[in-house]
């Protein structure tokens, strides 16, 4: 374990999370069906930490609970040592910026008749990062700057893009409210190979540079091998196994575990895929600049 306990930045203990119930206009209470039975996960300052599992086993309603997205009917989610279960919307609100979402379809989360100025910039407005539309712009064209898009891309709309650039427009926006917390789920699984390996390296540097906690899902083990420090493995709503990658992927305890790495062979890829000519996934090879289109 890396010491994650004393500088945990997200914590959740005991969390149960239940879809429908609740009483109707007519007829008895309905009970609803529970999704999360007791999770427990800590994710460290700077920790990005990885969830995988079968579909339907629960990680993307965790990834909302630890967000406060799905309400939780048990159990505690702390940020930065806060109880968070409970705080109204009100009292979530300045909370927020400091937790972001890095969508699986960028095209469904980014507004297809805005230009990409106005959806960087009007984030930055409402929380309050950028006073004006002046400073906003500044922030803007750095961050574009950061994640190698050319400053042409803030006057087309989302589908102006293509898949890879605006995945990048997504984290970009993420990335521009300084948040402390990401939660990333799926967002390779449309994009190509080596589309994927430059979001990945880019997600990676923003996350090494911000100092940023991350919490990755994926399906694609060898992905979760590349770029997280630890993993979670979920099933049936259970965790039944967690710790580093290289313990977790390389001598796996559960029976599930082996399952779902036997799956998908594991060994015939390169664990350091993603970093080539790198010893470790520590230190990425900057991503090339793109110039234009
Ligand atoms: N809004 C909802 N209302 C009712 N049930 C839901 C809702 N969202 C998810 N579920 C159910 O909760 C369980 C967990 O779903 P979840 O989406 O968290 O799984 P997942 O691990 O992210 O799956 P996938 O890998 O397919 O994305 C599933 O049985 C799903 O059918
Ligand atoms: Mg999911």
């Amino acid at each position: 374990m890396s010491g994650t306990e004393a500088t945990a930045l997200v914590e959740a203990r005991g969390v149960e999370v239940t879809y429908g119930g609740g009483r109707p206009l007519f007829g008895p209470k309905q009970p609803g069906i529970r999704v999360l039975h007791g999770v427990n996960v800590t994710i460290g300052r700077g920790e990005t930490v990885g969830i995988v599992g079968e579909s339907g086993s629960g990680k993307t309603t965790l990834g909302r609970a630890l967000l406060r997205l799905v309400p939780v009917s048990a159990g505690t989610i702390r940020l930065d040592g806060r109880d968070i279960t409970r705080l109204g919307g009100a009292e979530m609100r300045p909370l927020r910026r400091r937790m972001q979402m890095i969508f699986q379809d960028p095209m469904a989360s980014l507004n297809p008749r805005h230009s990409i100025r106005r959806i960087l910039g009007e984030p930055l407005l409402l929380h309050g990062v950028a006073g004006n539309r002046r400073e906003a712009e500044v922030q803007i064209r750095a961050m574009l700057n950061r994640v190698s898009l050319p400053a042409a891309v803030l006057d087309r709309s989302p589908h102006e893009l293509s898949g890879g650039q605006r995945q990048r427009v997504g984290i970009a926006r993420a990335a521009l409210l300084r948040p402390d917390f990401v939660l990333a789920d799926e967002i390779v699984s449309g994009l190509d190979v080596s589309t994927q390996a430059l979001v990945l390296r880019l997600l990676k540097e923003l996350s090494r540079d911000m100092g940023l906690a991350m919490a990755f899902i994926s399906h694609d083990l060898s992905v979760i091998r590349a770029i997280c420090d630890r993993v979670y493995v979920m099933r049936f709503g259970e965790v039944v196994e967690e710790g580093p990658c290289a313990q977790v992927f390389d001598h796996p305890q559960s029976d599930y575990t082996r399952l779902l790495l036997d799956a998908i062979p594991l060994p015939e890829v390169d664990p350091h895929w993603l970093f080539p000519g790198t010893a470790d996934a520590v230190a990425p090879p900057p991503v090339p600049k793109e110039t234009c289109a």
